[in-house]
């Protein structure tokens, strides 16, 4: 349990003056959480998040980590991943305060030692990315935030949805034992999309089409198929030789992909291969075809 009553508001301190710390300080900071104490490996980056939330939080400090845990009953650690379970040993933790860190894959046993002091732990991972500082802060409202808690107490878990909802974030209860699979699924839908851009950028580029075109021409592309993903839901988005049946057209991508060396075309029978499971969701095509498909995409050319 928290040492807090319900009706009170924690106050809160950030340790790891980083891209997410920044903007998640920044954010609570904007709508009216007391954030009491930043503090980071650096005291200068401290003082630099502190004086950035001081204009609404005259109160705020930079602190040194030790400090910061003092002064507050939630705390955040902001840090890298592999910095979190090391961080959290050092630190003079006490009873009845909540030790949070928001990495998507690292587990909340890396709190362990706050949980052997008495306080309760918990993760908190925006499932957002923070490249650009400017950005960050205003990014957090309209996404998800996996909650999870390391032990059952409904009234902690009641305060931190409200805390996602404060800043406008649609909670997500995680299942214990669940991070690093959920964490892998989110690099699908973040960088790995990177990665397939990366794949169509160097097939023009063999081409001879100017790779500086690249990514002009195929970003509309890809936030057009977001846009109907979101619209319509994945089967419903689908579209493309595959979602056709054009079994011509799939043909000649693979003819010219082999051609080309490399691992272009085993790289796009696995996406196409994942691809006819959508198509058959959709259910515009008949058996006869998804299986004329398969036999298509599973034969070397
Ligand atoms: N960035 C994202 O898009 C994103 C999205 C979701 C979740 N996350 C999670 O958020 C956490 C932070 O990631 P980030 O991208 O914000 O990293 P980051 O920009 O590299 O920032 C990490 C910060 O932690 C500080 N730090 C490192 N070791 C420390 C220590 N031992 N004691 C005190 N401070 C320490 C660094 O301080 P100094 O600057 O003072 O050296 C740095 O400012 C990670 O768990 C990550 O998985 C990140």
């Amino acid at each position: 349990m928290t040492s807090l009553q319900p009706s009170a508001q924690p106050r809160l301190a950030f340790i790891g003056a980083g891209r997410l710390g920044t903007a998640l300080a920044r954010a609570c900071a904007a709508r009216g959480e007391a954030v009491v104490a930043v503090a980071s490996r650096s005291q200068a980056a401290a003082e630099q998040l502190a004086a950035q939330l001081t204009v609404k939080l005259p109160a705020c400090r930079a602190l040194s980590p030790a400090q910061a845990v003092q002064a507050a009953d939630w705390v955040f650690l902001t840090v890298s991943d592999d910095a979190i379970a090391s961080l959290a040993e050092s630190l003079p933790w006490r009873p009845g305060q909540l030790a949070l860190h928001c990495s998507g894959a690292t587990e909340l046993s890396a709190l362990a030692a706050a949980a052997r002091a008495g306080a309760q732990t918990a993760g908190f991972h925006p499932l957002q990315i923070f490249s650009d500082p400017e950005q960050a802060e205003y990014l957090l409202a309209g996404s998800t935030v996996a909650i999870e808690l390391g032990a059952a107490d409904a009234a902690l878990q009641q305060r931190l949805h409200g805390l996602a909802q404060v800043l406008g974030m649609q909670p997500l209860q995680l299942p214990p034992g669940s991070r690093a699979a959920y964490h892998a699924a989110a690099n699908f839908s973040a960088s790995f999309l990177l990665s397939l851009l990366e794949e169509a950028a160097q097939l023009w580029a063999q081409v001879g089409l100017p790779e500086s075109a690249a990514l002009p021409a195929l970003l509309p592309l890809a936030r057009g198929t977001l846009a109907a993903a979101q619209a319509r839901g994945l089967a419903g988005a689908l579209s493309g030789p595959i979602a056709r049946g054009d079994l011509g057209v799939v043909a000649a991508h693979l003819q010219a992909l082999d051609a080309l060396g490399g691992s272009h075309g085993t790289f796009y029978r696995e996406l196409a291969q994942r691809q006819l499971h959508l198509a058959a969701l959709g259910a515009r095509l008949d058996e006869d075809r998804l299986q004329a498909l398969q036999a298509l995409i599973a034969s070397p050319t």
